[in-house]
C-alpha cells in the first residue's frame, strides 16, 4: 500500500503543476493516472490567452486568467530551470483578424468590450495586420492585436513537469481511480484493478473523466467537449506566418519546430475520439481562407481530446463536500494557461488548508446547479 500526505488523480498539466508545487512544500506526494494518453494537455494547443479568450459575462474567469498569466514567465523560468527542458514559451502576441466585413463589425464589438476591460489591445486595419503577417490573404478587412497573449508547448510542458516532479521526489501509479473515500486513517483511494492506495488529502485533476473518479465524493459536472485539431508542418519554406492567428472560427498557432496548430472543433460527442473527414475539412478551409500559405504546408496528423467542459464553463477549483479532497478541473479551453495559478492554490491549500482569494470564486461548491446534489 502506497500512503502519501497528497495524492493526486490525474497526470496532465493540472495534475503535474499541482503535484510539482506540493512536492516542493514539503508534501510526499503521488501522481496516479491511467497512462493512456488521454489527457487533453496531451492534444492542447497551448495558447496562452486570456485576452483572446475572453468572453462576454465571464469578466471573473477573465481575471484568474489574466492572474495566471502573470504568473507564467517565473513559472516558466523556475521549471526549465529545474528540469533542462525548453518548453516552447513564445512571447509573440497574438493577432485576431477579420476574414469579412461580418467579421470586422464583430471585431469592433469585441475591441469596445476589450477595451472597457482595460485589457492591451490595438485595433488593425487590413493593411495593418498585413505588415505584421504578409501571408494573410488579401481579403482579411482587419484585426486586433494582443500583445500579451502568447504560447507555450504542452507536450514539452508535459514533459518537464514530470521532469521536475520526479526531481522534487513525486512518486507515480499508473492505475485508473474509482473512488475516493474516508477511511479511519485518512482518505482511501480504491483504483479500478481493486488496489487500494491512502493519503492524508487527494487533489482531483482528471480532467473530463473527474466526474467519474469523484462520484463518491460530490458527483462533479465536467463533461467531455471534443476537439479536433490538425497539425501541419513546413516544407522548406517554413511557416507562413510567425504569431499565433485566431480568426473568429480558427486558431492558427506557429511553432518553433515548424509545425502549425489549426485548431479546433468544439463537439458535444461525449468520449468519441475518432477524427472526422467534415472536421479536418473545415479546418483546413478555414485556415486557408486566412492564410492562403496553409495549403502548401505538408498534411502531418490530426489530433483529438476531450476537454473537461462545466455548465457555467469555468473550472472547478477549491475543497470538495469530502473533507481532504481538493479539485483542480473543468478548466475547459484555458487549463494550460491556469496551470500555475492552479497549482499555487493546490500549494496554498497544503500548506494552509486555506484556498487563495482569486479561486475562490471557482469552488466546485458554488452552486447546485454547478455542484450537483451531492449523493
Ligand atoms: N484553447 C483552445 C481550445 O480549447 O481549443
Amino acid at each position: 500500500v502506497t500512503s502519501s500526505d497528497l495524492l493526486v488523480v490525474g497526470g496532465g498539466v493540472i495534475g503535474l503543476a499541482s503535484a510539482w508545487a506540493a512536492a516542493r512544500s514539503g508534501a510526499s506526494t503521488t501522481v496516479v493516472d491511467p497512462g493512456r494518453g488521454e489527457a487533453a494537455s496531451d492534444v492542447a494547443a497551448g495558447m496562452l490567452a486570456p485576452v483572446t479568450e475572453a468572453h462576454y459575462g465571464e469578466e471573473e474567469l477573465l481575471r484568474l486568467n489574466l492572474a495566471s498569466a502573470q504568473l507564467y514567465p517565473e513559472w516558466i523560468a523556475d521549471l526549465e530551470r529545474t528540469s533542462g527542458i525548453n518548453v516552447g514559451y513564445r512571447r509573440s502576441g497574438t493577432l485576431l483578424v477579420a476574414r469579412d466585413a461580418d467579421d470586422n463589425a464583430a471585431l469592433d464589438r469585441l475591441f469596445r468590450f476589450q477595451t472597457k476591460l482595460g485589457l492591451a489591445v490595438d485595433r488593425l486595419t487590413a493593411r495593418g495586420c498585413r505588415e505584421m503577417e504578409p501571408g494573410l490573404s488579401p481579403g482579411v478587412r482587419g484585426g486586433i492585436f494582443v500583445p500579451d497573449d502568447h504560447q507555450v508547448d504542452p507536450a514539452a510542458l508535459t514533459r518537464a513537469l514530470r521532469a521536475a516532479c520526479e526531481g522534487a521526489g513525486v512518486s507515480f501509479v499508473t492505475g485508473r481511480v474509482g473512488e475516493v473515500a474516508a477511511a479511519p486513517d485518512g482518505l482511501r483511494v480504491a483504483l479500478e484493478d481493486a488496489r487500494g492506495l491512502t493519503a492524508a488529502r487527494v487533489v482531483i485533476a482528471a480532467g473530463a473523466r473527474s466526474g467519474d473518479v469523484a462520484a463518491s465524493v460530490v458527483p462533479l459536472p465536467v463533461r467531455p467537449v471534443k476537439g479536433q485539431l490538425l497539425r501541419l508542418r513546413a516544407r522548406g519554406q517554413g511557416l507562413p506566418i510567425d504569431r499565433n492567428l485566431r480568426g473568429l472560427d480558427v486558431y492558427l498557432v506557429p511553432r518553433a519546430d515548424g509545425t502549425l496548430i489549426v485548431g479546433a472543433t468544439v463537439e458535444e460527442m461525449s468520449y468519441d475520439r475518432a477524427p472526422t473527414a467534415g472536421a479536418v475539412h473545415d479546418l483546413l478551409r478555414r485556415a486557408y481562407e486566412l492564410v492562403p500559405g496553409t495549403a502548401e504546408l505538408e498534411f502531418d496528423s490530426v489530433a483529438v481530446g476531450w476537454r473537461p467542459g462545466t455548465p457555467d464553463n469555468a473550472p472547478l477549483i477549491g475543497r470538495a463536500a469530502l473533507d481532504g479532497v481538493f479539485v483542480a478541473t473543468g478548466h475547459f479551453r484555458n487549463g494550460i494557461l491556469l496551470a500555475p495559478a492552479t497549482a499555487r492554490a493546490v500549494a496554498t491549500w497544503v500548506e494552509s488548508g486555506e484556498v487563495p482569494d482569486d479561486v475562490a470564486p471557482f469552488s466546485p461548491l458554488r452552486e447546485k446547479r454547478v455542484a450537483g446534489v451531492p449523493r
